[in-house]
C-alpha cells in the first residue's frame, strides 16, 4: 500500500491552524486514515509533546506512522474517554476528526463502498463489523431503507428505490455492489444517474458504520476530555453530521445536553462547554476545491473549550 496514494488531506492548514498547536501539548487525531493531517500535527511538536491517532479500519493501522510521540490506537473513536483513561491521560490540548470514509476506501475496489467496482456489499470501515451493507438490503423493512435513502442520501426517490430493492430481493439474493446498481439504476434521474447512485451508497454506508449516532457520543466524549483553552475540531461532509457538529458546538443538541460533565443546564438554558472559534462553517480555499475535488463537500467547524 501506497501511503501517498491512501487519500490527499483536505484543509490540512486550516486544520492545523484550528488546533493551535502547542509543541508540547497532547492531540488526538481521531480519524487517522493516511495520516495526512497526522504526519503534519507531529511537525509542530516537540520531544514532550504526543499525538494519538485513532482509526477503526485495518489498512490504517497497516500504513501508520513510526514516531516515539505517536501512538496508532485501532478503535472506533466513540471510545476515546476510555482509551485515553486507558493510557493515564486525563486532558489533551486538541482533538482532530476528518469524518466519513477516505479516498482508499473508494479506490479499494474489494470493500464495496464504490459502484465503480463489482465487489461484495460490504461497506464497513471496521473489517471486523457485524454488519454489512448487504444484511441491510436483505434484512431492513422497506420503510426503513426508505427513511435511510432520505436523511442519509437526501433522495427525493427514496420511496421508490426502496421499493425496487424489496422486490428485487424476494425474487434473490443482492449481494454485490453491481447488483444493487442494476436494481436501483432505473429509479434513478437520467441525467444524475451517477450523483444519485453515489448517495445511494453513501446512505448505506453511514447506516453500517453507524456515522450519525457515533458523532454525537465522540462529540460529547471528546469535550469532556478536552482541557480549558482545547481546540475541537471537526470537519464534516454531509450536512446532517454538520448540523450535528454545529448544535454540539452552540450546546443546543438533547444528546448532549444529557451529558452533564459537557453541558449542564441552568433553569432550562444550556450553559455551553465550548465556544465556537469561526462563526461560519469554513470551507476549502478556491485553489483546493480545484485541485481536490473530495474537499468540495468539506465543511470545517473549530471550538475551544472554555
Ligand atoms: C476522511 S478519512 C481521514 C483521512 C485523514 N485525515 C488523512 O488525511 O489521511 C476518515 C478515516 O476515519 C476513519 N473513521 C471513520 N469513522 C471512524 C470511527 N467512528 N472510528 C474510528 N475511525 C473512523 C475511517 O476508517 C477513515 O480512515
Amino acid at each position: 500500500m501506497n501511503p501517498d496514494c491512501y487519500h490527499i488531506p483536505v484543509m490540512l492548514d486550516e486544520c492545523l491552524a484550528g488546533l493551535n498547536i502547542k509543541p508540547d501539548g497532547t492531540y488526538i487525531d481521531l480519524t487517522y486514515g493516511g495520516g495526512g493531517h497526522s504526519k503534519e500535527i507531529i511537525k509542530h511538536l516537540s520531544a514532550k509533546g504526543h499525538l494519538y491517532g485513532f482509526d477503526q479500519d485495518l489498512d490504517a493501522m497497516k500504513g501508520a506512522m513510526e514516531d516515539e510521540r505517536f501512538t496508532f490506537v485501532r478503535s472506533n473513536f466513540r471510545y476515546i474517554k476510555n482509551w485515553m483513561q486507558y493510557y493515564g491521560v486525563e486532558q489533551v490540548d486538541g482533538i482532530l476528526a476528518d469524518l466519513g470514509v477516505s479516498s482508499h476506501h473508494l479506490d479499494e475496489g474489494g470493500r464495496g463502498f464504490s459502484f465503480r467496482y463489482d465487489a461484495p456489499l460490504d461497506m464497513r470501515m471496521n473489517q471486523a463489523g457485524k454488519v454489512s451493507a448487504k444484511n441491510i438490503v436483505a434484512e431492513y423493512s422497506e420503510e426503513q431503507l426508505a427513511d435511510i435513502l432520505y436523511y442519509y442520501g437526501e433522495l427525493k426517490q427514496s420511496r421508490r428505490i426502496a421499493s425496487a430493492i424489496v422486490k428485487a430481493r424476494n425474487k434473490g439474493d443482492i449481494a454485490t455492489t453491481g447488483q444493487l446498481a442494476e436494481v436501483v439504476s432505473p429509479m434513478l434521474g437520467f441525467d444524475r444517474e451517477k450523483k444519485d447512485l453515489a448517495r445511494v451508497f453513501q446512505a448505506l454506508r453511514i447506516e453500517v458504520n453507524g456515522e450519525m449516532k457515533v458523532l454525537k457520543e465522540m462529540l460529547a466524549n471528546a469535550t469532556d476530555i478536552l482541557a480549558p483553552g482545547g481546540r475541537l475540531v471537526i470537519m464534516t461532509y454531509h450536512s446532517l453530521e454538520d448540523r450535528i457538529v454545529k448544535n454540539h458546538i452552540k450546546g443546543n443538541d438533547k444528546d448532549n445536553r444529557d451529558s452533564q460533565d459537557a453541558h449542564s443546564m441552568i433553569f432550562g438554558q444550556t450553559k455551553t462547554a465550548l465556544r465556537a472559534i469561526n462563526k461560519n462553517v469554513i470551507t476549502a480555499s478556491p485553489e483546493e476545491l480545484t485541485s481536490n475535488p473530495r474537499s468540495r463537500s468539506a465543511k470545517l467547524r473549530i471550538a475551544e473549550k472554555k
